[in-house]
């Protein structure tokens, strides 16, 4: 299978193809992404809270994101990986910002990185973009700068806010960016974004007008992540239960002696062992 490619990608929004997006952070969920023919899969830092138990994405480290990419990259060996630049590792002044990004791809293998924030990464993402580093744009809800903006809601609900991210989006088109990831904001202002770039926009919690869609893997199949007050979330199965029903019948078969059955070991046909005849 052949990885996505930019331009194919630039070319689906132009085509109003949707664009589905994934995340994925070890071996077995990559493969797993890439067999159901995900377009993009996104090492996101949200590792943090449903792989690593924070609370927020902020003690995430540029080793952790390096590590699980490389895990991603070996289980999704066909398919595009756009890992998140985790926080303060950029907005360090261009020259920190492209060692780090570039250690992402080499060390990782991702094919581009992603950073939260908007025109006043204009610079940085110039200069990423000139090194040959992809970079996908992270506006709306930013969960890196949580304690900023006070908690996880909705963002754009004021003309003035709405202002601001079609602005920020079209500076970061303009700096370079190969799209868009729009978290947390109204249906509305979603839409306008995507009808003011030409670089696909792609929406979490955003409503139906991006280009496309992006979900945490663990919210998709319920795997140990808590979706009650996610209503943006779409859960298509709930491998929570299975996990945690399996594990139970495999104690109590442990409990009950039920397994090992004779056909899980391995007799001996004609050894002697001293011990065993004496
Ligand atoms: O880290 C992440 O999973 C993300 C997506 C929610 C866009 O940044
Ligand atoms: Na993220």
């Amino acid at each position: 299978k052949q990885a996505l490619t930019l331009p194919r990608l630039k070319a689906m929004k132009e085509q109003q193809k949707p664009i589905a997006m994934l995340t994925a952070y070890d071996y077995p969920s990559a493969r797993l992404a890439e067999e159901a023919g995900v377009d993009i899969i996104l090492v996101g830092d949200s590792l943090g809270n449903v792989v690593l138990g924070y609370d927020t994405t902020i003690p995430v480290t540029l080793e952790d994101m390096i590590y699980h990419t490389r895990a991603v990259v070996r289980g999704a060996p066909g398919t595009m990986i756009v890992t998140d630049m985790p926080f303060a590792t950029y907005r360090l002044g261009p020259e920190a910002t492209l060692r780090n990004a570039a250690r992402i791809m080499r060390e990782g293998g991702a094919h581009a990185v992603k950073m939260e924030g908007g025109a006043e990464l204009s610079e940085e993402i110039r200069v990423l973009t000139a090194a040959g580093i992809p970079v996908l744009g992270h506006i709306g809800l930013t969960p890196q700068s949580v304690h900023q903006i006070g908690g996880y809601r909705v963002q754009g609900k004021t003309s003035e806010d709405a202002q601001k991210l079609i602005e920020d989006a079209k500076a970061l088109e303009k700096a370079g960016a190969f799209g868009v990831v729009l978290e947390l904001v109204t249906e509305q202002i979603a839409s306008a974004v995507t009808g003011a770039i030409r670089v696909p926009t792609i929406g979490i919690g955003a409503g139906r007008g991006c280009d496309g869609q992006v979900l945490v893997y663990h919210d998709v199949l319920r795997y140990g992540s808590d979706i009650r007050d996610k209503r943006f979330v779409k859960s298509y199965a709930n491998i929570g239960d299975t996990i945690r029903t399996a594990i139970s019948e495999y104690i109590e078969d442990v409990k009950t002696r039920n397994f090992p059955e004779e056909k899980h070991g391995f007799p001996a046909d004609d050894i002697t062992v001293d011990s065993l005849s004496s």
